[in-house]
């Protein structure tokens, strides 16, 4: 069975690289109309360029509410609606234990990490979806799941992430569905530190299906749940690892 998205209509946050750009690809080329938004107008034009079945962008920091309410009017204006919104941009600005964190790059995390991800579906939710239904997929991360010596702070804001899916699936149910994606490592400029070179292959051996994830892994996913084909599935989360999370013990 193919997956379709005819008709659809997406948002897609950071879409103008790695993932995001992965998923607003791979939705366009299933027949939705998209909308990708990030902060840098030349890297968006390029983006949308690449991506091609008249995808359309729109420069905004997912994290101001005033760009993310006038983004959200501009898309569903410019499509006629709204049917898929991907929460997908993030930040990670700071790398070490959480007990050391400085407060502006904690509340930066969690602006962009969680509340962006609930403003950008409440103003989904008031301007449409709560009339028209629709699919709300979050990107978090399997960083969810774990504590780790470094990206606490990272992974707590996608743990928050999950929970924030189940609470606004149970609440928006039956009208619109909510999911979370968890990857695993995904080769783009995010992680970069975490893959490149021989460190690379080094972390590939220890998922079972022994390589790292492309923004592909997760944008087939995305296509998925954004699709009727997972009109009973929400609140759920769907971890995209190559295994990682479910390798035995002793590596
Ligand atoms: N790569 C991994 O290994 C991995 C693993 C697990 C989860 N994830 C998650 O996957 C998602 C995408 O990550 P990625 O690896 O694809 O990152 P990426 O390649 O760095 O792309 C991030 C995208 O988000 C945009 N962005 C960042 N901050 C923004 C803001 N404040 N407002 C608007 N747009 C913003 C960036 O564009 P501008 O900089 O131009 O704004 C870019 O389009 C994130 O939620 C991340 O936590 C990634």
């Amino acid at each position: 069975m193919e997956l379709r998205l005819d008709g659809k209509r997406a948002i897609v946050t950071g879409g103008s690289r790695g993932i995001g750009k992965g998923i607003a690809k791979a939705f366009a080329q299933a027949g939705a109309q998209v909308v990708i938004v990030s902060r840098k107008p030349e890297t968006l034009q390029e983006a949308a360029a690449e991506i091609g079945h008249d995808c359309h962008w729109i420069a905004a920091n997912v994290g101001d509410y005033e760009s993310a309410a006038s983004t959200v009017e501009a898309a569903v204006e410019r499509m006629g609606g709204l049917d898929i919104l991907v929460n997908n941009a993030a930040a990670n600005p700071y790398a070490g234990p959480m007990i050391d964190v400085d407060l502006p790059r904690w509340e930066k995390t969690i602006q962009v990490n969680v509340t962006a991800p609930l403003m950008w579906t409440q103003l989904a939710w008031r301007r449409t979806m709560n009339q028209h239904g629709g699919s709300v997929i979050n990107i978090g991360s399997v960083g969810a799941l774990k504590t780790s010596r470094i990206l606490g702070v990272y992974g707590m804001t996608k743990a928050a992430l999950v929970y924030q899916t189940e609470q606004l699936a149970a609440e928006l149910a039956p009208t619109v569905r909510v999911n979370t994606i968890l990857p695993g490592l995904i080769k783009t400029d995010f992680a970069r530190v975490l893959w490149e070179g021989e460190r690379g292959d080094e972390v590939a051996k220890l998922y079972p299906m022994k390589r790292l994830g492309e923004p592909d892994d997760i944008a087939t996913a995305a296509v998925y749940l954004a699709s009727d084909a997972a009109s009973w599935i929400t609140g759920q989360r769907l971890v995209v690892d190559g295994g990682g999370t479910i390798n035995f013990a002793e590596g």
